[in-house]
């Protein structure tokens, strides 16, 4: 995944992740494996600024929270030889970040607040990641499932919902589409969005208008469908036939916005 990103960055951009600028977020960290791959990805030279500036990954769970500080650290600690604390890891609901009042998690610390501070600043180019998911799900991960998010809901309604034509747009409140939904308006008008997600979104009804919306909304999509959905297909048995071991059917998505006149002639 972060080396099919790196190329289409390269491919659609002439950039690389490791150039300065490209921002790269992880919204949902978990213990931190993409993470770890991108230091891996990036060159020698270039890593101490990015670790230091241009990496960023959330958190909601106390537990991986930690668990991801450790591998990032570690990771970076075998790459350059010394130890530095990663600050770019924040414990935060990433989809609260889009609400005026940010709900308190509890353990809220001055310096996790100056981190979000500082992430909601930062251009990002590169959002990265694989979101939570509710449908049918098997693996609790996820214990904020049920939550209600004035803005990002509203997001979601505004367009997916609006442009559907389904009857029953329950599946639209899956926390992977709104992670999509999240991930397209925080790159702003440039930048590529890739997201391992359940794949029901690629030709389930009630994502006629989410799959016209990221028609509208990006300039390439690339999608490997990994298949797999076990209710769809019962000759699969059990979870055997699925890379996370969970019953839905999963795709690799990537999506990639230009920006500028391409940006310009969408909103025409
Ligand atoms: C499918 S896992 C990601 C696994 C990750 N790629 C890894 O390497 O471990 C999703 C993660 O997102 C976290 N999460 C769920 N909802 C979140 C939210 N609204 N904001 C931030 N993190 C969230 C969960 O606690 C979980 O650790």
């Amino acid at each position: 995944m972060v080396k099919s990103v790196e190329d289409i960055l390269k491919k659609e951009f002439g950039k690389s992740l490791s150039d300065e600028n490209v921002h790269i977020l992880d919204p949902f960290v978990g213990t931190g494996n993409f993470m770890v791959h991108i230091i891996d990805e990036i060159k020698k030279t270039s890593l101490e600024r990015k670790y230091a500036n241009e990496l960023h990954c959330n958190e909601v769970m106390l537990l991986p929270y930690y668990i991801a500080s450790m591998n990032i650290e570690h990771e970076y600690f075998e790459k350059v030889g010394r130890y530095e604390p990663f600050e770019g890891i924040c414990l935060v609901d990433t989809f609260d970040m889009a609400e005026q009042a940010q709900t308190s998690l509890g353990f809220m610390t001055e310096e996790n607040t100056a981190r979000i501070e500082r992430q909601k600043k930062s251009p990002i180019t590169v959002v990265i990641g694989n979101p939570p998911y509710n449908v049918g799900q098997l693996n609790e991960n996820d214990n904020n499932k049920n939550r209600k998010y004035k803005v990002m809901d509203k997001r979601v309604a505004e367009t997916y919902a609006k442009d559907s034509k389904a009857t029953n747009k329950n599946a639209l409140s899956d926390p992977y589409v709104k992670a999509i939904r999240w991930a397209t308006d925080r790159i702003k008008d440039e930048g590529i969005v890739a997201l391992v997600t359940n794949g029901s979104f690629i030709d389930s009804i009630a994502f006629d208008g989410m799959r016209a919306n990221l028609e509208k909304d990006f300039d390439a999509i690339y999608v490997l469908d990994l298949g797999s959905d076990v209710r769809r297909n019962p000759k699969l048995s059990g979870t055997t036939h699925n890379v996370f071991g969970i019953q839905v059917g999963v795709s690799v998505n990537i999506f990639v916005k230009k920006g500028g006149t391409v940006a310009e002639a969408r909103t025409k």
